[in-house]
């Protein structure tokens, strides 16, 4: 990228980017890193309202967090989804704890690139973020905006990933990286959006070959989603309900309900919910016991279940049985 396309970038994200949010305000490598690993998969505008700030109070520091126990870092996680970050959070936090005890320092990230990938959880993306932001390497950071900039500024309808990762590298601001890929990742999200790009404002319009036909730049993908279909027992027994830990690689960790071949006897039928995850829809078919099941091990009030981490779908279990007993 030429030098005045460097300095048009800049200047727009001097006037219009997001300077404020509390991720780029900092140099601390854990709350750069943190908030990375939160904004994966979630927006904006739902790590910084609602997950941020109360995870770093909670884990105030990378050794905290390593030194917590998994239930409570799932727990602040609730709501956010995708609990392998959670997890993966952790475990590197673990790491970097133990070799910071071992050192007899304050356990920090790294700054190379080749150290930071290796960390459980932490993928190309994400390291360059942390490399960039935090320790303000001349490296490009590539997030699902930033690709298709880049997608319509070359013409490619099926980009490969080494493919952009050159053009990302080539196209960096080495004099000023931090505010460059941060207003890279500001364009993609508010000026080169999905649909109707705003190409007449955008600093990058000068070089963009894709710009008469901004849509076309990625193909879409047609995905199918699989639907696919839990029949669900929830068993009260004196206002408790049987929850265990899920121990399988969905959702591991998080407490829900039992998923049941056949519904049992006497148990009575209370309606169905669903719950979109990125890979396929699921919809459980839900039903109630109300005798004492000996095949659970564990009953909990409703108020000890708040205290649990449990997933959306078992929120929305809750919710059936609430609303349908407050209806009779
Ligand atoms: N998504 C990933 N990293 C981000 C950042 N630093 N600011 C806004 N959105 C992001």
């Amino acid at each position: 990228m030429n030098k005045e396309t460097h300095v048009a970038v800049q200047r727009w994200y001097a006037s219009y980017g997001r300077q404020d949010l509390p991720w780029r305000t900092t140099d601390d490598p854990y709350h750069i890193y943190l908030s990375e690993v939160m904004l994966q998969q979630t927006q904006v505008k739902t790590v910084l309202e609602r997950f941020y700030f109360p995870f770093l109070r909670k884990f105030p520091s990378l050794r905290a967090l390593g030194e917590a126990p998994l239930d409570d870092v799932l727990k602040m996680w609730e709501g956010l989804g995708y609990y392998n970050r959670a997890k993966n959070l952790h475990k590197t936090a673990q790491i970097l704890a133990e070799e910071g005890q071992a050192q007899s320092i304050a356990p920090t990230l790294p700054s190379d690139i080749d150290k930071l990938i290796v960390l459980p959880g932490i993928g190309k993306n994400t390291a360059h973020a942390v490399a960039a932001f935090a320790y303000k390497k001349a490296v490009p950071v590539m997030e699902a905006n930033v690709k298709r900039i880049l997608c319509r500024l070359h013409k490619l309808t099926t980009p490969v990933d080494t493919q952009l990762w050159e053009l990302a590298y080539a196209m960096v601001d080495k004099e000023n990286p931090f505010d460059y890929n941060q207003a890279m990742m500001d364009i993609g999200a508010t000026l080169c959006k999905v649909k109707d790009p705003d190409c007449l404002v955008c600093p990058l319009s000068p070089i963009c070959q894709g710009k008469e036909d901004a849509a076309c730049y990625p193909t879409k993908k047609k995905r199918v989603v699989p639907t696919r279909e839990e029949h669900i027992m929830i068993s009260v027994y004196n206002d408790k309900f049987s929850l265990s830990q899920r121990d399988g690689k969905f959702l591991h960790g998080l407490w829900g309900f039992d998923s049941i071949e056949v519904p049992l006897c006497a148990s009575e039928y209370l309606g169905e919910v669903t719950h979109a995850y990125t890979h396929f829809k699921l919809t459980c078919k839900v039903y109630v016991y109300h005798e004492l099941d000996k095949t659970q091990e564990r009953y909990f009030s409703i108020e000890e279940i708040r205290k649990l981490a449990i997933s959306k779908v078992d929120e929305k279990i809750i919710k059936l049985y609430l609303d349908t007993i407050h209806t009779y």
